[in-house]
C-alpha cells in the first residue's frame, strides 16, 4: 500500500450560507462565501482523501471533479444532507454558516410574493436546529464516538474568541473548535486558533490566505486524530 493510500481518508465538509425563504422571491442569508470550505475541499482532494462537499448556495465552486458536490439551499437541506453523508465518513468538518434563525413560514408562502404594505412588517422567526450537535448524537447513536472526528468553527469578536469557542466546543461536543475573528467572514484570510478538550492545539499566528490554512487545518487534524485506514486497498 502506498503511503498516500495509507492515510486516505473520508472527509465530509459543509461551507458557505444557507439561503432561507421569506416567500418566493426574497431569503434571509448571511456573507459567508464558501471560500473556506472550497479550498478545504480542494486540498483534501489534492492530498488524495475522498472528499464529500455539502456547499451552500455560493457562485464560487470547485475545481477538483473528484470532489463529490452536493448543493443545498436551506438549513433543512444541509441537515438532510449531513444525515444522508454523515454514517459514511471518518471527518466532518462543519465550516458552512448555518442561520440560526428562519421566518417561520405556513403552507403556500414560497410559492407567493409578499406585497408592500402602507404600516411596517414583521417577520415571525423560528430557531434552526444546531445541526453540528445533531451530528454528534447522531455519532453517539452510531456507537462512533471513536472513529468519526468532528470539527466545528466559532466566528466570534475578537474580545471573547475563546471563552466563546470553549463554550461551543463543550455545548456541541465536538472535537475540535477553530476559533476565528468576525473579520473572516467574506474575506480572503484567516487567523485561527484550535480549541480541543485538553486546552488549545495552536494557532495560525496571524493572517494566513484561507488556502493555507487548509492545508495547516488538514495537518492539525492529522496529528491528532490517525484513524485506522478506512478504504480498502488491493493494491498491497
Ligand atoms: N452550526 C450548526 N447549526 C446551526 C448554527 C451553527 O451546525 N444552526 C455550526 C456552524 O457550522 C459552526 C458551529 O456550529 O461549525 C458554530 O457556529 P456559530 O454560528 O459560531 O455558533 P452558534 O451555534 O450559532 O452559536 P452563537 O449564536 O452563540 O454564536
Amino acid at each position: 500500500m502506498t503511503e498516500q493510500c495509507r492515510n486516505q481518508i473520508r472527509i465530509l465538509i459543509t461551507a458557505g450560507p444557507t439561503h432561507e425563504p421569506i416567500d418566493a422571491v426574497r431569503y434571509l442569508a448571511n456573507r459567508s462565501s464558501g471560500r473556506l470550505g472550497i479550498d478545504l475541499a480542494e486540498e483534501a482532494a489534492r492530498r488524495g482523501h475522498h472528499v464529500t462537499l455539502l456547499l451552500g448556495p455560493t457562485p464560487l465552486h470547485p475545481n477538483n471533479t473528484q470532489i463529490k458536490l452536493i448543493r443545498f439551499q436551506t438549513t433543512a437541506e444541509l441537515e438532510a444532507g449531513l444525515a444522508a453523508h454523515l454514517r459514511m465518513v471518518d471527518v466532518l468538518v462543519m465550516a458552512a454558516a448555518v442561520a440560526d434563525y428562519r421566518p417561520k413560514l405556513k403552507m403556500g408562502d414560497v410559492d407567493a410574493k409578499l406585497r408592500r404594505t402602507a404600516g411596517g412588517m414583521t417577520l415571525d422567526l423560528e430557531a434552526t436546529p444546531d445541526l453540528l450537535a445533531g451530528c454528534v448524537r447522531q455519532r453517539t447513536a452510531m456507537g462512533r464516538e471513536d472513529n468519526l472526528y468532528m470539527v466545528g468553527f466559532a466566528l466570534e469578536p475578537r474580545a471573547e474568541m475563546m471563552i466563546s469557542a470553549r463554550k461551543k466546543l463543550e455545548r456541541k461536543g465536538v472535537d475540535m473548535i477553530v476559533a476565528n475573528p468576525l473579520e473572516t467572514m467574506d474575506a480572503p484570510t484567516i487567523d485561527a486558533t484550535l480549541v480541543v478538550a485538553e486546552g488549545t492545539a495552536g494557532g495560525t499566528g496571524g493572517e494566513i490566505t484561507k488556502a493555507e490554512f487548509a492545508g495547516w487545518l488538514l495537518d492539525a487534524i492529522d496529528q491528532v486524530q490517525a484513524p485506522e485506514p478506512s478504504i480498502a486497498s488491493n493494491t498491497d
